[in-house]
C-alpha cells in the first residue's frame, strides 16, 4: 500500500527542482498528482514521466486557481494535498529592489500561496480534511541580505501558514497546514543564484556529489521525502509547524560553529 494511496495532490511549480521531486515522491507512493507550472514543455514532460496530469498556471493569477480546483474536484472527486511550491528568486537587496521586483516576488510567492490555500481549503474540508504544504525557506527565519523581497515573501508564508493552521484547528475541519523551510538545495534556482554571485554552475542538470558536498547543498529528493511525510497520514498530528530542512545551517548561523555566543 502506498503512503498516499487514494489521495489527490496538486503541486505548483512542479516542472522543475523541488516541485518535480515532490510530484515524483507523491506519485511513487500512490497519489493522483496534478502538476502545475508556467513552463508547459517541462511540466508536460514531467507529468508524462510520472503518470501525472499537467495544468498550465501562473499561481499569481486567481482565476486560474478557481479553474484548477473545480477541474480537480470534478475529475477526481476531491482534493487532499496542495503543495504551494512555485517560486522565483531575484537577487536584489534593500537598495536594489525596485517596486516591480517587490510586487512580482510577493505576487508569485505570497499571493500564489494565499490563493492556493484560500481556494483549496473548502474542497479539502468538504472531503473530510487534507494537507496544505507551503514552501517557505530558511530565508524566512534569518532574512537574506541580497534577497529582500524573497525573504519578506517567505516570512509572510511562514506566518500565514500558522494563521491557517489555527483557523483549521478551531473549525475542526481536518485540514492541516505546515511550512517547509529548505536551506540551499541543488536545483536550477540555486544554480542561477550561485552563477549570479560568480559561483560555480553545474555541467548538466545537477552538480556532482563532490561539488554538492563542498557547497553544502541538499538534493531535491530530500525535500520530496519531507513533503511526502507531511502529505501522508503519518503526520496527522502535525499542523502549524515550520519544518526546517537545511542540515543544520541555520543553527550554525545562530549559535556559531563552536556552539557558543
Ligand atoms: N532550491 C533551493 O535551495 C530552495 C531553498 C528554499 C526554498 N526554495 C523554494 O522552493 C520552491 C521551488 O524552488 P526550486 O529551487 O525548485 O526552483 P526552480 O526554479 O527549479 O523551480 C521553480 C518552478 O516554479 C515555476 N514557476 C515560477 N513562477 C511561477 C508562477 N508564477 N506560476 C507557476 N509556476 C511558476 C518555474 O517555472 C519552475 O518550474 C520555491 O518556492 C523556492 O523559493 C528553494
Amino acid at each position: 500500500m502506498g503512503r498516499v494511496e487514494g489521495k489527490v495532490a496538486i503541486v505548483t511549480g512542479g516542472a522543475s527542482g523541488l516541485g518535480a521531486a515532490d510530484a515524483r515522491a507523491l506519485a511513487a507512493e500512490g497519489a493522483a498528482v496534478i502538476v502545475t507550472d508556467l513552463d508547459v514543455a517541462k511540466g508536460e514532460a514531467l507529468a508524462a514521466e510520472i503518470g501525472a496530469e499537467f495544468f498550465e498556471q501562473d499561481v499569481s493569477d486567481e482565476p486560474s486557481w478557481v479553474r484548477l480546483i473545480e477541474q480537480t474536484v470534478a475529475r477526481h472527486g476531491g482534493l487532499d494535498i496542495l503543495v504551494n511550491n512555485a517560486g522565483i528568486a531575484i537577487i536584489a537587496d534593500i537598495a536594489g529592489t525596485t517596486t516591480e521586483i517587490w510586487r512580482r516576488t510577493l505576487a508569485v510567492h505570497l499571493d500564489g500561496a494565499f490563493f492556493g490555500c484560500h481556494h483549496a481549503l473548502p474542497a479539502m474540508a468538504a472531503s473530510g480534511g487534507g494537507s496544505l504544504i507551503n514552501m517557505s525557506s530558511t530565508a524566512a527565519l534569518v532574512g537574506i541580505g541580497p534577497y529582500l523581497a524573497y525573504s519578506a515573501a517567505k516570512g509572510g508564508i511562514r506566518s500565514m501558514t500558522k494563521s491557517i493552521a489555527a483557523y483549521c484547528r478551531t473549525q475542526r475541519n481536518g485540514v492541516r497546514c505546515n511550512s517547509v523551510h529548505p536551506g540551499s538545495i541543488d536545483t536550477p534556482m540555486v544554480h542561477a543564484a550561485l552563477g549570479g554571485f560568480g559561483g560555480p554552475r553545474p555541467e548538466g542538470e545537477r552538480f556532482s556529489d563532490e561539488v554538492r558536498r563542498k557547497l553544502g547543498l541538499g538534493e531535491p529528493a530530500d525535500v520530496g521525502q519531507l513533503v511526502l511525510f507531511l502529505a501522508s497520514d503519518e503526520s496527522k498530528h502535525i499542523s502549524g509547524a515550520e519544518m526546517v530542512i537545511d542540515n543544520g545551517d541555520t543553527v550554525v548561523q545562530l549559535s556559531g560553529p563552536g556552539g557558543s555566543g
